[in-house]
């Protein structure tokens, strides 16, 4: 038996998965995000701590056998977000976030400087984490002097789990301090924002252990002491893994939090341009390319929110039938944009609005936004080289048939949906648990699912999407340029 654990940004997911990859069960613990200022977005690690073991508390009271089988454990987890602890372990501040976009300025700085680029294969964005130590080291000195240890979010779970500090590529690829060729850190890049190397976690592949699980964890949840921790992945990474998202070619759309059109590399293809990322993989010797958004379902829930009505409701009320754009546009840039524009100010915009303009008509709007978003990331990827012919769509999001044929129509792609089951990043993580527990070959475990579904792009309207993406694509530099 494996153990994924998922710690996204809204929740913590556990998922068991047996020897033969099937899923014997899956729980979840709630998460909150906290917005102190505009721009801003905190989460508290012990929260991400009593969310784990809620999920791993709901996993026990429905199996309870099942947990003391388990051989390998295997991470997962939101990116970016700066964990920042004295040397006694002690958290300093809240967690700053991916979506955080207050360090906007650092990050130009740092970005400016030809060697980040060069080193990273990436623009530094405001939301990876050395431009959140430049603002902590402005804005916080006396805090940043006690810094000891910068930890991704599931590495800081790592360390309550195994007591360990470590991490692995395909998350530290997105800290801004990684030499994402060579899959070391860069003391170059970590000494421009006034940090050194051992206050950095020591690096393994995803597919590698990453220490095991401690005695008194392991005697509460009825495990064995020492079960293997494999290194793990960012969310992205982790959930290519359970997609099998691993080889040249593969690509998938997630409809989360965020929104993300990730490319499998073979080799390492950077393009900062573009403002593609482009990152090591969980596997070792690969990487990826990806296009990010910041707001996708995070868009749908803001505007459920404004509407007063679920997600759900909205979604079960604009139906399953594609209509032609209705002329409304939205443009999702609810905490700012990273492709294509990389922007943290800019905010989101309704433009055509009618007495007409119903709530059906602007939750149409709100999700052909998102649509338009993501076929801006495939044009992102196309200037830096890569080519899809088909995508596999994963998220939340993705149980809206609606939103399904939207962006397959916005994007000219079939999407291919998996069958049955729950392969996003928590399974992918138990992959990584059992790989790095059996030393298992990481391509052969890492396979894709069974298509259940493909949604092909709807011919009829594939010319008026078109058109509306383009105009989608003009309000940006408007907007941009009355507001600022
Ligand atoms: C990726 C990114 C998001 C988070 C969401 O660069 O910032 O997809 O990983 O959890």
């Amino acid at each position: 038996m494996y153990l994924g654990l998922d710690l996204g940004t809204s929740g913590v997911k556990a998922m068991l998965m047996d020897g033969d990859q099937r899923i014997v069960g899956s729980a979840s613990g709630a998460l909150d995000v906290s917005r102190p200022h505009p721009g801003w977005s905190e989460q508290d690690p012990a929260a991400w701590i009593r969310a784990t073991e809620e999920a791993i508390s709901g996993l026990k009271a429905a199996h309870p056998s099942a947990l003391a089988a388990v051989r390998g454990i295997g991470l997962s987890g939101q990116m970016h977000g700066a964990t920042l602890l004295d040397a006694d372990d002690k958290v300093l501040r809240p967690c700053i976030l991916w979506n955080d976009t207050r360090s906007f300025r650092e990050a130009a700085a740092l970005d400016a400087e030809p060697q980040f680029r060069a080193i990273t294969g990436n623009i530094v964005f405001p939301g990876f984490t050395a431009p959140k130590l430049a603002w902590v080291r402005e804005n916080e000195p006396d805090l940043f002097a006690k810094v000891r240890w910068v930890l991704l979010p599931k590495d800081y779970l790592r360390l309550w789990l195994t007591g360990e500090h470590m991490s692995e590529m395909s998350d530290s690829a997105g800290t801004a301090w990684l030499d994402t060729a060579k899959r070391r850190w860069s003391e170059s890049l970590l000494s421009a924002t006034g940090m050194e190397e051992r206050q950095m976690p020591d690096l393994v592949e995803g597919t590698d252990r990453a220490g095991g699980l401690r005695p008194e964890l392991a005697s509460r949840w009825g495990m064995d002491a020492g079960v293997v921790v494999a290194g793990g992945a960012g969310d992205n990474a982790a959930s290519a893994c359970g997609m099998g998202t691993v080889g040249e070619g593969h690509a998938f759309v997630s409809l989360g939090t965020s929104g993300v059109l990730f490319a499998a590399n073979a080799s390492y293809l950077p393009n900062p341009e573009s403002a593609v990322h482009a990152f090591c993989h969980a596997l070792p010797n690969t990487w990826h390319q990806m296009g990010v958004i910041l707001s996708a379902t995070d868009a749908l829930n803001w505007y459920s929110g404004i509407a007063g009505r679920s997600a759900a409701d909205l979604s079960t009320e604009l139906g399953d039938t594609l209509k032609a754009p209705s002329g409304v546009t939205f443009l999702p840039y609810l905490s700012g944009e990273r492709t294509p524009h990389n922007d943290a100010t800019i905010r989101g915009a309704f433009a055509g609005l009618g007495h007409e303009s119903s709530r059906v008509v602007l939750t149409q709007a709100v999700m052909e936004g998102v649509s338009f978003a993501i076929r801006d990331s495939l044009e992102a990827l196309r200037a830096a080289g890569t080519t899809l012919s088909r995508v596999t769509a994963i998220g939340g999001g993705s149980r809206s048939r609606y939103w399904l044929k939207s962006i397959a129509t916005a994007l000219d792609l079939p999407v291919d949906l998996p069958a049955d089951g729950d392969f996003g990043a928590a399974f992918g993580a138990a992959r990584l648990g059992l790989i790095a527990a059996t030393g298992a070959d990481p391509v052969a475990i890492c396979h894709a699912p069974k298509t259940a579904e493909t949604i092909a792009p709807e011919a009829a309207f594939v010319a008026a999407y078109d058109e509306a993406y383009q105009s989608y694509r003009r309000l940006y530099p408007a907007i941009k340029g009355a507001t600022t």
